[in-house]
């Protein structure tokens, strides 16, 4: 999902990775990265839920206007990740998750 190759902007050549942590999981995504795109490259595309109905919540606008892709970043919510870089060792929670109880 990455473009590596633009007609204009010519060949992304930026392998260095930062090691995250998502929902508990550790993982490893481009440096310089947005957290949202960097998750959806990871395949994660649900950032939030929205608190009444629960309704998952991923990427709308991409620039930082609509709230959709807010997470819970380093402890702190409503961080809007589409404009927020991945940092070394963030610590990145969906944000109003419900866990699903057991039958
Ligand atoms: S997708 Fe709209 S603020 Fe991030």
């Amino acid at each position: 999902m990455v473009v590596k190759e633009h007609p204009i902007l010519g060949t992304c050549e930026n392998e260095e990775y930062v090691n995250i942590t998502v929902d508990g999981e550790p993982l490893q995504v481009r440096a310089g990265s947005m957290i949202a795109p960097a998750l959806l490259e990871q395949g994660i595309r649900v950032n939030r839920y929205t608190r009444k109905e629960h309704k998952p919540r991923g990427i709308f606008c991409g620039i930082g206007q609509c709230t959709d892709c807010v997470m819970i970043v380093n402890g702190q919510p409503n961080v809007r990740t589409c404009i927020t870089r991945v940092e070394e060792g963030m610590v990145i929670e969906t944000q109003n998750k419900v866990e699903k109880e057991e039958a």
